[in-house]
């Protein structure tokens, strides 16, 4: 039997598919709203807290990387418990030691709200050091990917982007992306589900697979 008091794990609140809670909130661009991003890709990424040396190498990488977003039509949006105040002086020291100028928002969330709202921390958090979420959103508002990652381990950009690449390409293609699909490889294509297929594929067990797949799985 599952402990009513054990620790819900991060991301329990939201699941593939849900649409992703609105929030108005202060960031390092102005006052924004999530559904104000509609039309576009956003990622929303929470970080445990400014000032620290992960958090600071994602910032650079994810700064280096900012047209590469653009490219995509992809938004990014950052968030800790840190304020507004704390945001602006680590921007500041990340521009004067690395020279890259962090141009998409952070949001301040003191209070804890959005990050419980999206289960980046468990109601039983009492700090916000264990928060490494990052959630894909399409256009329409809708979560499609979100990832968790400790503290303790910084986030891949070239991930992300692979990431939106493939969440990107299916929905054009209506289609499939295997096992470490880059953009430029093939696409798998969703089977023909009918039994008329299963029994035409003779001597052919692994008909689900189509040309692609076959191709990917050797
Ligand atoms: C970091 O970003 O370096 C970090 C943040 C919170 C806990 C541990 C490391």
């Amino acid at each position: 039997m599952t402990d009513p008091t054990s620790r819900p794990a991060p991301c329990a609140g939201l699941r593939i598919g849900d649409q992703a809670p609105d929030f108005t909130a202060r960031s390092t661009t102005g006052q924004i709203r999530l559904s104000d991003f509609r039309g576009q890709w956003l990622i929303l990424f929470s970080h445990p807290a400014d000032f620290t040396p992960v958090c600071t190498t994602e910032f650079v990488a994810l700064a280096r990387n900012a047209a590469a977003f653009e490219k995509r039509r992809c938004a990014l949006m950052a968030l800790s418990v840190d304020s507004l105040f704390s945001h602006f002086a680590w921007l500041r020291l990340i521009r004067d030691r690395f020279g890259l100028e962090v141009r998409f928002p952070i949001v301040e969330d003191p209070t804890l709200v959005i990050g419980r709202a999206y289960g980046m921390v468990s109601a039983f958090d009492t700090d916000s050091a264990t928060v490494r979420t990052t959630f894909f959103i399409d256009p329409e508002g809708t979560i499609r990917a979100m990832t968790c990652y400790p503290a303790n381990v910084g986030r891949s950009t070239a991930e992300m982007l692979r990431i939106l690449d493939s969440l990107q390409a299916v929905d054009a293609e209506d289609a499939l992306a295997p096992a470490n699909w880059v953009p430029g490889e093939p696409l798998l294509r969703q089977p023909e589900a009918t039994l008329d297929r299963v029994y035409a594929a003779d001597g052919e067990a692994d008909w689900f697979l189509g040309d692609a797949g076959k191709k990917g799985a050797q």
